[in-house]
């Protein structure tokens, strides 16, 4: 009878400091458990040839080579860190305080604010299909995930944090130890977690973020209803050789991962963002931006590195305003060469917002955590939280 209250009362301790008791051992949706515990990117994309130059019109083309194979408990893990606001410095911002679920991990605002209220000069990327990205960034100046996060990671404008400090803070968790040692095999809960892992678990959960069912796509692999005609209408001009879009924003990502110059405008007056000209150190790169995909644009307003533009209506009128009138006079930068003055018509540019609404699908929405490991509370603004298992 003692020996059973003993063991009731250690059970009740362990239930007690282990917030979160167990990782889902199952992929997300969009992936397929191998036999080596590795979740691998299922989608009907996969069927086409995955020849280089598709052209831009090309529907059924394959898309670019994707990060995955990433365990189901590496994977879930990420998404507890990416809520978790114990990353930052002061314990008050997370990940998804600027890369909110609902707002296509994006955060609505013209630029984004960081620690203390520090204003950023950049508006948050969404981060939906970022397993297929090749450069992060609007500046590009990173080329995997892990080295992307060690930026707002470690920066004093946005979470403050050093890496010591986050491992102290981590390793600190009993919690943490206890999923880490869960999520990499050959791992105790004694062992010190180490930032590659926060990295890979963390890089885990963003790949997961699959975006690939819109009504676009259904329409691409064949389904034509799946477009009313005003759509099609609004594809053909997208991808029509007087719009130029899908020479930068290439199907099926739309984008084709590369920088280029648009002389897009900054709010307010603000002085010109140099954008890519830093990274590469390379002037014909000034005012270079990376192409964004335009997946799930509806949802990650205001738009451009700037966020200057409110609107979709907005933002595609820029490019039939004339090729560099927003670049200030003072500036010469060379605009890409697939900007120019297409001279839409408001019915055309319409039927272009009406298009790129089709790009919406967030159908493998995550889950925002209801407990996290720290016991802090997630980032809360939000519908989409589980019920405690
Ligand atoms: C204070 C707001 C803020 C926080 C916190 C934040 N980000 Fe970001 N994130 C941004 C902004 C702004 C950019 C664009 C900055 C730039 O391009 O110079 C960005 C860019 C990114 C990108 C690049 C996407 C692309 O398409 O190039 C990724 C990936 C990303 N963040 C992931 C994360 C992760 C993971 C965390 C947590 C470790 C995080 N962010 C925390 C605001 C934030
Ligand atoms: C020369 C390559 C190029 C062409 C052609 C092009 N774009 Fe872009 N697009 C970009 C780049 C680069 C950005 C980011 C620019 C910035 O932030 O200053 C962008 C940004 C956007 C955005 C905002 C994305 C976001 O996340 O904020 C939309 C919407 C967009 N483009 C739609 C279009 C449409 C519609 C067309 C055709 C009329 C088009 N683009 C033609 C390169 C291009």
């Amino acid at each position: 009878m003692i020996t059973l209250l003993t063991v009731l009362i250690a059970a009740n301790k362990v239930s007690h400091t282990h917030y979160v008791p167990k990782l889902n051992c199952n992929c997300p949706p969009g992936f397929k458990l191998n036999d080596k515990n590795e979740c691998i990117a299922q989608n009907l994309y996969m069927a086409y040839s995955t020849n280089n130059d598709p052209g831009v019109g090309g529907l059924k083309t394959a898309l670019p080579k994707v990060r995955d194979g990433f365990s189901p408990q590496q994977i879930d893990l990420g998404r507890y860190l990416f809520f978790d606001p114990v990353l930052s410095a002061d314990g008050t911002i997370s990940c998804a305080s600027c890369h909110d679920p609902q707002k296509g991990f994006s955060d609505g605002l013209t630029a984004s604010v960081g620690i203390n209220g520090h204003q950023l000069k950049r508006s948050s990327p969404s981060l939906w299909n970022v397993a297929y990205l090749k450069l992060f960034f609007w500046d590009g100046r990173a080329s995997t995930l892990e080295e992307q996060m060690q930026g707002p990671l470690f920066s004093k404008e946005e979470m403050g944090n050093t890496p010591e400090n986050l491992l102290k803070t981590i390793n600190g968790i009993e919690n943490y130890r206890h999923l880490f040692s869960e999520a990499f095999p050959n791992k105790s809960s004694s062992d010190p977690i180490s930032l590659n892992e926060i990295y890979t678990a963390i890089t885990a959960f963003e790949a997961s973020l699959i975006s690939l069912n819109s009504k676009y796509d259904r329409y691409a692999h064949g389904y034509h209803e799946a477009l009313n005609a005003q759509e099609i209408e609004g594809m053909n001009i997208f991808r029509s050789f007087v719009a130029r879009c899908a020479e930068c924003h290439t199907p099926p990502l739309f984008t084709n991962q590369q920088i280029a110059v648009l002389g897009t405008p900054e709010p307010n007056g603000a002085t010109l963002d140099p954008g890519a000209q830093i990274p590469f150190k390379d002037s014909t790169l000034r005012g270079g931006f990376k192409v964004p995909s335009l997946r799930n644009i509806e949802k990650t307003a205001p738009y451009m590195h700037s966020g200057n533009f409110a609107t979709l209506r907005e933002t595609v009128q820029f490019y039939t305003d004339g090729r560099g009138h927003a670049v200030p006079k003072e500036e010469n930068l060379r605009i890409h060469w697939h900007i120019w003055e297409p001279e839409l018509t408001d019915f055309e540019l319409d039927r272009l917002v009406d298009f790129l609404k089709t790009l919406t699908d967030e159908s493998f929405m995550p889950k925002v955590p209801k407990v996290l490991p720290s016991n802090q509370a997630a980032f809360t603004n939000n519908q989409n939280q589980e019920s405690i298992q």
